[in-house]
């Protein structure tokens, strides 16, 4: 099921908090390219919106692990790989797609 969650595409290489459901996401555009993700770090579960967007990862602020947007990939055995979502823009909305 398909969600609004923003009505205004966010700024180039900028993140932005969305909550859909109750679960805290996030909404990144990179490279004219969206991406939604969990907001939550797998590693210790703090925001990943404090930390920054390098490329299409995402770098934790608090021990610098970084996960992949696009595939959730964490690039360490010792942490879970981020939660993903497909993002779509329709005019300047956004929508996520939910399974929950
Ligand atoms: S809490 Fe995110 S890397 Fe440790």
């Amino acid at each position: 099921m398909w969600v609004k969650v923003l009505d205004q595409v966010p700024k180039e290489g900028t993140m932005v908090e969305i909550v859909v459901k109750g679960r805290d996401s996030l909404i990144a555009l990179y490279q004219a390219k969206l991406y939604c993700a969990d907001n939550r770090c797998p590693h210790e579960n703090i925001k990943l919106t404090l930390g920054c967007l390098k490329g299409h990862r995402v770098k934790c602020s608090l021990h610098g692990f970084s996960f992949d947007l696009i595939t959730g990939d964490s690039a360490c055995t010792d942490v879970d790989n981020l939660r993903t979502y497909p993002v779509k823009q329709e005019n300047n909305n956004i929508y996520i797609e939910t399974f929950i």
